[in-house]
């Protein structure tokens, strides 16, 4: 079965995308679908390539069961044929990604809250936990959503 690819965009993927793939994969995983699944996180911008998460984004996720290991690297064209959606945490990441998205490619770009109505994840990058938290909240209602349609 050829799986459902889903990418998570934010600017450095190492704050707000590697969160919302490290909860997503933890719903896949809960649901019993972690073999109809590709999921990863990218970033627009190269600066943290090859570094791990966030210490504040590792401890939020740890803290509700969600182990994140991957390391950050920044999106390519080839991720919009090999992914069927990629989602973007704010409408800057969603700018940048259809400037550099290849024509007729096949992935379907969208803000990641737009299930819960729009709007943006906030950079949480120069701030405190705080930030980290209220991105977890938002994320997570957002996420059951989009696995909710992308299963269906
Ligand atoms: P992210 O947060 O896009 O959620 O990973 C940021 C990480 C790094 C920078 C900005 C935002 N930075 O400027 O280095």
């Amino acid at each position: 079965m050829e799986r459902t690819g889903v990418l998570f965009v934010c600017l450095g993927n190492i704050c707000r995308s590697p969160m919302a793939e490290g909860i997503f994969q933890h719903l896949v995983d809960q649901r019993g679908l972690t073999a109809a699944f590709r999921v990863e996180s990218a970033g627009t911008a190269a600066y943290h390539i090859g570094k791990r998460a966030h210490p504040l984004t590792r401890e939020v996720l740890a803290e509700n069961g969600v182990d994140h290991r991957a390391t950050a690297r920044q999106v390519s064209p080839e991720d919009f044929d090999a992914f069927d959606v990629i989602l973007a945490m704010d409408r800057q990441n969603l700018r940048d990604l259809e400037r550099i998205a290849p024509a007729n490619a096949k992935a379907r770009l969208a803000l990641v809250l737009e299930p819960v109505g729009g709007g943006e994840v906030p950079d949480p990058y120069d701030g405190d936990r705080d930030g980290y938290e209220r991105n977890y909240d938002l994320l997570l209602p957002a996420l059951e959503a989009w696995l909710d349609r992308l299963r269906g």
